[in-house]
């Protein structure tokens, strides 16, 4: 039997943000298979599927903002950095270093 490894996919974020309602794209693996392009493979694929089976236009990531392998799997899936939609996550205490968030956009012009 194969073995679970993590999970890549689409969700509906379960708090509130200036952004929310929407769909994100969100991924954890564990770290004995990072850094073998698994996740960027993943979420490139959760990508196509909004889009071309959902007609999702309008998809979001987010991670904390020091988390830069996930910062760098969004750019190699083509996000964007949405500077301005930066946000403090309101499940993380306040004073926390994770607790600022960096927000990813889909570029709408690319549908
Ligand atoms: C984030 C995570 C999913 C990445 O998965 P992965 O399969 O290792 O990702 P990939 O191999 O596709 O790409 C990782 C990229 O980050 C880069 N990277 C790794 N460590 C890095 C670091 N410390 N600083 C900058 N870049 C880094 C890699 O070099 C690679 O980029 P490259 O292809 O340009 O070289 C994985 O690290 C993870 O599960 N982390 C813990 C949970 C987590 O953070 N979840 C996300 C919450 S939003």
């Amino acid at each position: 039997m194969g073995e679970m490894i993590g999970f890549i996919g689409l969700g509906v974020p379960s708090f509130e943000a200036h952004f929310t309602p929407c769909i994100e794209i969100g991924w954890r693996l564990a770290a004995r298979y990072w850094n073998r392009g698994l996740a960027t493979e993943g979420a490139a694929a959760m990508l196509r599927h909004g889009r071309e089976e959902l007609g999702l236009t309008d998809l979001v990531s987010f991670t904390a903002m020091p988390n830069l392998p996930s910062r760098r799997v969004m750019e190699k899936i083509g996000l964007v950095h949405d500077a301005v939609g930066d946000f403090d996550h309101p499940r993380v205490p306040e004073g926390h270093w994770l607790r600022r968030h960096v927000l990813y956009r889909t570029r709408r012009w690319e549908f």
